[in-house]
């Protein structure tokens, strides 16, 4: 047994769900070789156990065909905080939970339920954060009324803005007013990232993430980067819109992310002056969908002239007007999110990226 030939047979090692092996990642450590035995330390940076016995299973067998005798396998992994639900890879270990907020459609009330779903699990005594990952159109420091406010840095790393007692991030606070972002996917995978780890998030017990529509890059590096513990679904009540709607829902599915459940956003309106409720685009034509994906309608949010003229003022319903129904709605929306993160915590949590899924960088995953 040389050095040689031991790295020359774990290069036949792939770090599992990627097209490149262990000694090219730079794991390879260490290598402690007794006559044919073999030792060595792997040093990965998943903590899945899959994946340690996926790379010691390999590796084993890969020496073991070049006549190596005895094959120790040291994986060194990083501890998962205690407190995360999760078991893959979290490079933002302080946030417990991440809810996706998605649509197949854009322009259907992703971003205005973000911020009314959010401030409610506030309201409710959570520790929430919300990021706009729509990196093309950020909306979210106008609907929270902060669009003027840079974040402060510190060193390498940008505070949260704090508004309506949520920490908040979006590319809208990090570049000057109206410049347009023409950036390429690869870009896009960069700023998702940067948003999870060079943020100064709190330790919050859930971070609401306002997704771009589609699944695409984005989404993504999302979930390769943190543990999803749960995903949630706009929609309106067209027949176009639940078109896309079924392949956001076909996402979390593939991605192994659970369905908190589907938002049936401008469902009907309720006249302000008689409070009778009309249906417009319809109703409660999001169901099939929700028993086809094994989920729920969590609410019906009608078409509101003061959800509007909040998002525009920055000032969001669910605060400035909390007994109106829909502020009920949304209220009770988060409860239903809330008690589903608490069941999937309690059955052990979830490991969607526990093994990254290959896919080469700028490939959007789930396109049809
Ligand atoms: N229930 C509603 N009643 C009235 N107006 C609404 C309602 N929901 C959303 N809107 C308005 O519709 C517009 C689009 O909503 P929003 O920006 O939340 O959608 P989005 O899905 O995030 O869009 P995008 O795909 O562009 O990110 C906004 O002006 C918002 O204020
Ligand atoms: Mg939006």
């Amino acid at each position: 047994m040389t050095n040689e030939i031991v790295n020359s047979a774990l290069s036949k090692v792939m770090y599992p769900g990627f097209t490149k092996d262990i000694v090219t990642f730079g794991f390879v450590k260490d290598i402690q070789i007794d006559g044919i035995d073999v030792s060595f330390t792997v040093d990965i940076t998943s903590s899945a156990p899959e994946v340690a016995q996926q790379i010691t299973d390999d590796a084993t067998r890969e020496l073991k065909a070049v006549s190596a005798g005895k094959v120790v396998v040291n994986i060194k992994s990083p501890q998962m905080p205690k407190e995360s639900s999760s078991k893959g890879k979290n490079i933002a270990p302080q946030v417990k939970n991440f809810l996706m907020v998605s649509s197949g459609k854009g322009g259907v009330g992703k971003s205005t339920t973000s911020v009314n779903i959010a401030i409610a699990l506030a309201q409710q005594g959570k520790k929430v954060g919300l990021l706009d990952a729509d990196i093309y159109g950020p909306n979210i420091p106008r609907m929270l009324g902060v669009a003027d406010i840079k974040p402060e840095v510190n060193g390498n790393k940008v505070l949260p803005i704090k508004a309506y007692g949520l920490e908040m991030m979006s590319m809208g606070s990090l570049m000057e007013d109206g410049q347009s972002l023409m950036w390429r996917g690869a870009m896009i995978m960069k700023a998702i990232e940067q948003f999870l780890r060079d943020i100064l998030w709190s330790e919050l017990d859930v971070l609401v993430i306002d997704m771009p529509p589609g699944t695409g890059d984005a989404q993504l590096t999302l979930a390769q980067s943190v543990p999803v513990t749960v995903g949630l679904t706009v929609t309106t009540p067209q027949a176009v819109s639940l078109d896309d709607s079924r392949r956001s829902l076909d996402m979390f599915k593939k991605l192994n992310i659970p369905i908190a459940g589907i938002i049936e956003n401008m469902s009907g309106f309720i006249a302000p002056d008689t409070g009778v409720e009309y249906d417009i685009f319809g109703k409660g034509t999001s169901q099939p969908m929700a028993d086809e994906f094994d989920t729920k309608i969590i609410a019906e949010i009608p078409i509101e002239p003061s959800i509007r003229t909040g998002g525009d003022e920055g000032k969001p319903i669910v605060f400035v007007d909390p007994s109106s129904e829909t502020s009920k709605r949304y209220v009770s929306a988060a409860q239903s999110i809330w008690a589903q993160i608490e069941k999937i915590n309690a059955e052990g949590g979830v490991d969607n990226n526990a093994i990254q899924p290959n896919t080469p960088p700028g490939v959007s995953a789930c396109s049809t």
